[in-house]
C-alpha cells in the first residue's frame, strides 16, 4: 500500500480511472447476479466487498494521489462500492425468499393424510400392574420402595437369615455375578430392598417393593429366568397376623374384585416366623366351582382358590440384623410374582409371551397412559 509521502504512482492512479473502477463494478455485479445460493453470495461478498476486493483495495490507493484528483476518485470508488452493497443486500433478499419458499413446500405437512396408519403402542402391562399397586398401598399411606438388581450375598440372603450354611441358600436357584467369591448375586427376590428399608428409613415402615429378580430356571410356558415380584413390609408396634390378613384382603379385592377373600396354608420361609402360603379365592367362580354339581372352573381348576403368594410375621432374627428391636417392633410381610398374578388374571397361556416385546400381546392390555 502506498503511503501519503510517497511519489505519485501513475500505474495506482491509472487503477483508479473510471474505466477501471467500473469494471470492477461490472465484475462484482455479474458475480452477484451469478450467485444462486446463500453459500454463493457469501463467496461473492468476500471477493468483492471484503477487505482484500478490488474495490477495497482502490479506496485505500485514494489517499496516495494528488490532492486535485483524489475527490473525483472518492466519488467513483464510492459510487462504486455503494452500488455493489446496493446489489449485494437485494440478492441476499431474493435468495432468502427462495429459500424460504422452498422450505414452505418441502417441509410441507399434509394435513389431508389419513392419520390413523400409524400404530399406537402400549404400555407393557407388567409396568401397568406394578404401578397399580403401588397406587393400592400408596393410597394406604405406605410407600413404595426400590433397590438395585445385583445385591451383596448378605441383603439376599443372610440379612434375611438365610446364612452361608442355611439350606434354604441352595434352593434358590442363584445366579451369582462372577468372578466367584464376588459375594454379589443377581437379586432373587425383592427381600433385599426391605432390608435395605429397614436399615435405612424410619419406624415406622410401610414400603411395597416392585421389582425384577432372577433364578436359574428354566424358560418355558410357566418359568422365566428373569420374572417380576412384588414384596410387602409394615414394621411397626404391634402388629399382629390381623394386620396381615387385612391388608392382603384389601389388596386382594382391590387387584382382583371387590369382597375376593384370601386364605393361608402353614408354610416355610426363613425369614417369617410363622409363615403362610397365600391363595386367592378364584375371580372367575368365586369358589362356587368346588360345590358337587357345579359347573367346572379352568381358571382355579375348579379349586375354588388360586395360589398367589406367600407372607407371614418377620422373623425376629431378621429384625435383630437390621438394628430393630424386636422386644419393641414386630413386622409382616408378603411377597407374590406378578407374571403369574397376569396370567391367572387374563388367561396368558404362555409366559415367554410376556417377554418377547411382541406389541401385539401388550395391546390387548389396552393403552392405558
Ligand atoms: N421372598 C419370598 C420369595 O421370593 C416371598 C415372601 C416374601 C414370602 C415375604 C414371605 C414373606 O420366595
Amino acid at each position: 500500500m502506498s503511503a501519503p509521502n510517497k511519489p505519485y504512482d501513475p500505474v495506482a492512479v491509472a487503477a483508479l480511472g473510471a474505466d477501471e473502477v467500473a469494471r470492477m463494478q461490472a465484475d462484482a455485479l455479474a458475480a452477484i447476479a451469478a450467485a444462486t445460493t446463500l453459500d454463493a453470495l457469501r463467496e461473492v461478498k468476500v471477493a468483492h466487498s471484503g477487505d482484500r476486493s478490488p474495490l477495497a483495495l482502490a479506496n485505500r490507493e485514494i489517499k496516495a494521489l494528488p490532492p486535485a484528483a483524489r475527490a473525483d476518485a472518492g466519488r467513483r470508488v464510492g459510487a462504486a462500492r455503494a452500488a455493489v452493497a446496493e446489489a449485494l443486500s437485494v440478492r441476499g433478499h431474493e435468495l432468502e425468499a427462495d429459500r424460504d419458499a422452498r422450505v414452505l413446500l418441502e417441509e410441507a405437512v399434509d394435513v389431508a393424510l389419513p392419520w390413523d396408519r400409524a400404530p399406537r403402542g402400549a404400555r407393557h402391562p407388567l409396568t401397568t400392574i406394578q404401578e397399580r399397586i403401588g397406587e393400592v398401598f400408596v393410597a394406604m399411606g405406605w410407600e413404595v420402595a426400590e433397590g438395585p438388581e445385583v445385591e451383596p450375598e448378605w441383603y439376599n440372603f443372610d440379612a434375611l437369615n438365610m446364612g452361608p450354611d442355611h439350606p434354604a441358600r441352595s434352593m434358590m436357584d442363584t445366579f451369582f455375578v462372577a468372578p466367584p467369591g464376588s459375594g454379589r448375586v443377581l437379586r432373587t427376590h425383592t427381600s433385599p430392598v426391605q432390608v435395605r428399608a429397614m436399615l435405612h428409613r424410619e419406624l415406622p415402615l410401610y414400603v411395597v417393593c416392585p421389582g425384577r429378580v432372577f433364578r436359574t430356571d428354566e424358560l418355558d410356558a410357566t418359568h422365566s429366568p428373569v420374572f417380576h415380584q412384588v414384596e410387602g413390609l409394615a414394621v411397626d408396634e404391634r402388629l399382629s397376623m390381623a394386620d396381615l390378613k387385612g391388608t392382603l384382603d384389601h389388596f386382594a379385592s382391590t387387584m382382583f374384585g371387590e369382597g375376593l377373600r384370601t386364605r393361608w396354608r402353614p408354610s416355610y420361609f426363613p425369614f417369617t416366623e410363622p409363615s403362610a402360603e397365600l391363595d386367592i379365592q378364584c375371580f372367575v367362580c368365586r369358589g362356587e366351582s368346588v360345590v358337587p354339581g357345579a359347573p367346572p372352573c379352568r381358571t382355579c381348576a375348579s379349586e375354588g382358590w388360586i395360589e398367589w403368594g406367600g407372607c407371614g410375621m418377620v422373623n425376629p432374627r431378621v429384625l435383630v440384623a437390621c438394628g430393630i428391636d424386636p422386644e419393641r417392633y414386630r413386622g409382616f410381610a408378603f411377597g407374590m410374582g406378578l407374571e403369574r398374578a397376569l396370567m391367572f388374571r387374563h388367561n396368558v397361556a404362555d409366559m415367554r409371551d410376556m417377554f418377547e416385546g411382541d406389541v401385539r400381546f401388550t395391546l390387548a392390555f389396552g393403552t392405558e397412559i
